[in-house]
């Protein structure tokens, strides 16, 4: 298949494209910025969708960067960089002559455990240095996959022409607190992970409002995922953060 994907530099896109392409697919990508192999958001909106049998965006301002400040401007771009990348891929999806049959979005899911990104990327130095613990009470759930699963779970839903809707991708260990989360990322590393983060020092890093993400989890089940026949690599917990760090 001839596969679209915007923001496909990122953490996620560039697991995906390695995916895609090991599965004999070709891979477009759509970036801000040219190169090769890739097309730009502008070239997109001007010359229109390019050939192709599946489109998926992944394009989006990292929401919890700790470095920006959560105020309207970073507000406003993090909204943005996903509502108009979105909004051209479906302008160009609509006035293609022959629009492509799979068509997937990513939004939330949970925290993607792979090398080199994501939110575990920020998490692994303190662990490592022995200063890692739960945040805030660590009751909340937390909800996490690893990036072969997410990778697979859109490949799976850009090949297979029966998968429809909505899939949570999220483990299937769904029970997870961020206290049982500490706690196993420490013994992968062999390191203690006592020492918590408390909730007013998040509030601070990422303002009331982003930090309620950390502080307050959600409990995400994958049903619908395993029931289109998805068969995860890494359902536990330990062995999918062994596999990250190993
Ligand atoms: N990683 C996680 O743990 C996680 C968890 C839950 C949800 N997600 C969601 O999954 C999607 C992909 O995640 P990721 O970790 O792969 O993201 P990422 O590495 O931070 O970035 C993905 C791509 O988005 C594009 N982008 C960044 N800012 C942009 C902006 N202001 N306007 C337009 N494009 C912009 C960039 O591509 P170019 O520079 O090439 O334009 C970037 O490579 C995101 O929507 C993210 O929110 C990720």
């Amino acid at each position: 298949m001839r596969v679209l994907v915007g923001g496909g530099t990122g953490f996620i896109g560039t697991a995906l494209i390695h995916l895609l392409k090991a599965r004999g697919h070709e891979v477009t990508l759509v970036s801000r910025k040219p190169g090769p192999g890739r097309i730009t958001w502008d070239e997109l909106a001007t010359s229109g969708l390019p050939s192709c049998d599946a489109a998926v965006n992944l394009a989006g301002e990292n929401i919890l960067n700790p470095l920006r400040r959560w105020n309207e401007a970073f507000q406003k771009e993090v909204l943005s960089s996903r509502l108009e990348t979105t909004q051209l891929l479906a302008r160009a999806i609509t006035k293609a002559p022959q629009p492509p049959q799979a068509w997937v979005l990513v939004t939330g899911v949970g925290v993607v455990l792979g090398r080199g990104g994501g939110a575990i990327g920020h998490m692994l130095l303190p662990f490592r240095l022995g200063l890692g613990g739960p945040i805030g009470s660590g009751q909340q759930f937390f909800p996490w996959i690893h990036i072969g699963d997410l990778v697979g779970i859109l490949a799976h839903a850009i090949e297979a022409s029966h998968v429809q809707g909505v899939l949570n991708g999220v483990a299937p260990a769904y029970s997870t607190t961020n206290a049982e989360f500490a706690q196993a990322l420490g013994t992968a590393l062999g390191r203690p992970a006592f020492i918590p983060l408390p909730s007013t020092i998040v509030q601070a890093v990422f303002g009331q409002e982003r930090a309620i993400m950390l502080l307050e989890g959600q409990k995400v089940i994958p049903r619908r995922t395993l029931a289109t026949g998805y068969q995860y690599s890494f359902p536990e917990l330990g062995p999918a953060l062994k596999e990250v760090i190993a």
